[in-house]
């Protein structure tokens, strides 16, 4: 265990969720306290025990889980009185990229309705520092490779999309209004991969959405085979290409960023990616060897609102808050495996 941070309270919600139990253990490991605020509407309570088993009893200790909606403000103010809390790193919010299409209101209403009660919660007790879950789905249809941070935001293409750009712009508000408030918004590539020990990782209710658990359900034996959305991009193979980035290397950035932000003000952007590009394809082909045998796919036709390609610059995130992404494609398809094997149901027995 290394404490590299002077340790700190951190409200963490959606802290039982993907990214945000990762990031929560590499807190915990640094020494800071804990409190996740998490309703389990999308998350398993099973995840509390395996942070525990992780960090081991003391470093336990200093995590508090309270399950709330963010939008319960009571919950939220009981929370501030109780706890000396230093910043927030919120990663609560709905994120089915399809399902917001088909459901504008809940989207809109949780993701920006729940950021709102929060902030205005911090502004109450006198916290004014917050990291945001931002997405590259900011950036829509690139016109330049690598994206860097001061490339342009264009129209989101779902409501989804839609909340992550308006809850970046509602942040940015803030400090305008109030110079105290310290802002920090990592927009984040596509974080795959899992904790190294198999004890978490990604386990998304009903079919998934994103390529990398569709992927691992496959090899483990769940689905018949991979649905590969178009060959025909102007890509080296005709698929789809995008900067996927290990979990551990995104809640390292967090910490990174917690760190960096601490006495400061102000609304700084980070890219949280690796700076690759890897291919539909080749994703299949490295799972392939990770797991031992060759995943059986199907080319199907695109699908709607999915970018040709998107990689990002990390020279920032590396210059400012001295973070770089460690594992490769290999590393994250072997802990994805690792963890899928292990729990071929996720969390459930
Ligand atoms: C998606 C969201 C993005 C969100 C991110 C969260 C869309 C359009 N974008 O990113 O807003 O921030 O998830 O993780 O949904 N693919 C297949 N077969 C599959 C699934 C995906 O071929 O079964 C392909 C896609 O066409 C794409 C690549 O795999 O080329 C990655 O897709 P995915 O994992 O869904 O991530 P994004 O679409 O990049």
């Amino acid at each position: 265990m290394s404490i590299d941070a002077t340790p700190s309270c951190i409200l963490v919600t959606g802290g039982t969720g993907f990214i945000g139990s990762h990031t929560v253990v590499v807190l915990l490991e640094q020494g800071h306290e804990v409190v996740i605020v998490d309703d389990l509407s999308n998350s398993s309570e099973k995840v509390l025990d395996r942070i525990d088993q992780i960090v081991g009893e003391e470093a336990a200790e200093r995590l508090t889980f309270v399950r709330a909606d963010v939008a319960d403000r009571e919950a939220l103010d009981a929370i501030f009185d109780e706890f000396d809390i230093d910043a927030v790193i919120h990663f609560a919010g709905y994120k089915a990229v399809g399902e917001s299409v088909q459901k504008p209101i809940e989207y809109y209403s949780n993701n920006i309705g729940n950021t709102l009660v929060l902030v205005d919660a911090m502004r109450d007790h006198g916290c004014k520092s917050i990291i945001f879950s931002s997405s590259a789905t900011v950036y829509g249809d690139p016109d330049e490779l690598p994206l860097t941070e001061s490339s342009p935001k264009k129209p989101a293409t779902n409501p989804y999309g839609w909340t992550k750009w308006m809850i970046e712009e509602i942040l940015g508000s803030l400090v305008v209004a109030d110079p105290e408030w310290n802002v920090v918004l990592l927009r984040y590539f596509n974080p795959i991969g899992a904790h190294p020990s198999g004890l978490m990782g990604e386990d998304p209710k009903g079919i998934p959405n994103n390529l990398l658990p569709y992927v691992a359900q496959v090899a483990v034996g769940r689905r018949d085979a991979v649905h590969v959305f178009g060959n025909d991009y102007d890509t080296p193979d005709g698929t789809g290409v995008r900067d996927y980035i290990h979990v551990m290397d995104l809640a390292e950035g967090h910490a990174a960023a917690l760190s960096w932000m601490m006495g400061r003000n102000g609304c700084e952007v980070f890219n949280l990616g690796t700076g690759n590009g890897t291919s539909v394809l080749q994703i299949i082909e490295a799972f392939s060897t990770a797991c031992g045998h060759d995943l059986p796919y199907v080319i199907e036709p695109r699908r709607a609102g999915d970018v040709t390609a998107n990689w990002a610059d990390c020279t920032k995130a590396r210059e400012q808050l001295g973070w770089k992404a460690k594992f490769n494609i290999a590393d994250m398809c072997r802990d994805s495996w690792n963890w899928q094997s292990h729990n071929p149901n996720g969390y459930e027995a």
